[in-house]
């Protein structure tokens, strides 16, 4: 029997096969999970249906713009029809505009602050409160976060300050649903090369310099992302909520 067996769940985030998404939402279904995937927009639909269409008929495909409230609650009135119940969920969803993610941060424009953090934080809470009525047993909501949160990252800018929001965000929901037996953690993960991290400047560069200095001297694989994203799924983490857990290969611990 798999570790999420009988679990009904809804991952947000997957635009490709690259997405770190699709590598959890691939490890919920190995462990027996049953899952409803939404995607941005119609540019992203195909993609989403030729991915999510391999787990079988069962599977729910929406779209979700995670800054539109009437998409969200047609989401998850329509998992709630369908599933009834609703045991987990990721979030693995970012924006910040090219231009502030390239420039000094002094620069940063009330504009871009505004939509990094609508799109990469709030959405949290929003997604969160949509699921939770749902989560009448209990559940797993699973967000993906980076170092940036809490150190300075060339580059990362106004991304960093929104996934310090959205890390502090997770813990005030731990608390918030705790009563409810739904746990809220954060994933916190090395540069992985995807979509969203190409929009990055240098990103290429950030992968050696992890390759080079983490105790691990390499990257993370997006298999060890669905494993962690699994376990944090699982009952065996039932204890474990309010956190961020580095899938960094060790990068976090060091200070030169
Ligand atoms: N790639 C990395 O190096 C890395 C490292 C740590 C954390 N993360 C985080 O992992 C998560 C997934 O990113 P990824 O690297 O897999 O890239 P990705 O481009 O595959 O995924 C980002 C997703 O966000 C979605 N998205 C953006 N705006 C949206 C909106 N308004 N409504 C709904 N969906 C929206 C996109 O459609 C896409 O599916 C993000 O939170 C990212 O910050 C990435």
């Amino acid at each position: 029997m798999g570790l999420l067996t009988g679990k009904l769940g809804i991952v947000f985030g997957v635009a490709n096969k690259r997405s770190i998404a699709w590598a959890i939402a691939q490890a919920w279904a190995r462990e027996g999970a049953t899952l409803a995937f939404t995607y941005q927009g119609e540019r992203l639909k195909d993609n989403v249906e030729e991915l999510a269409g391999t787990f079988g008929a069962d599977t729910i495909i929406l779209p979700c713009d995670v800054t539109r409230d009437e998409d969200i609650a047609s989401v998850f009135a329509q998992v709630g029809a369908k599933f009834g119940r609703l045991d987990l969920l990721l979030h693995s969803v970012a924006f910040a505009p090219r231009e502030a993610l390239e420039g000094d941060f002094l620069d940063t424009s009330r504009d871009a602050f505004k939509v990094a953090h609508d799109v990469s934080a709030y959405s949290l809470i929003a997604l969160a409160r949509g699921a939770a009525p749902l989560m009448t047993e209990g559940g797993s909501i699973v967000a993906m976060s980076y170092y940036g949160a809490e150190k300075v990252i060339p580059h990362y800018n106004v991304m960093g300050v929104a996934k310090a929001a959205l890390e502090a965000s997770t813990r005030y929901l731990a608390y918030s649903l705790g009563p409810k037996k739904v746990r809220v953690n954060c994933i916190s993960a090395g540069p992985m090369n995807t979509l969203a991290a190409r929009g990055i400047a240098g990103f290429g560069d950030m992968l050696k310099h992890y390759e080079a200095h983490a105790p691990l001297k390499r990257n993370v694989l997006p298999d060890e992302l669905g494993a962690t994203g699994a376990f944090l799924a699982s009952n065996g983490a039932a204890a474990i909520t309010g956190q961020v857990i580095y899938v960094d290969a060790g990068y976090q611990i060091m200070g030169m």
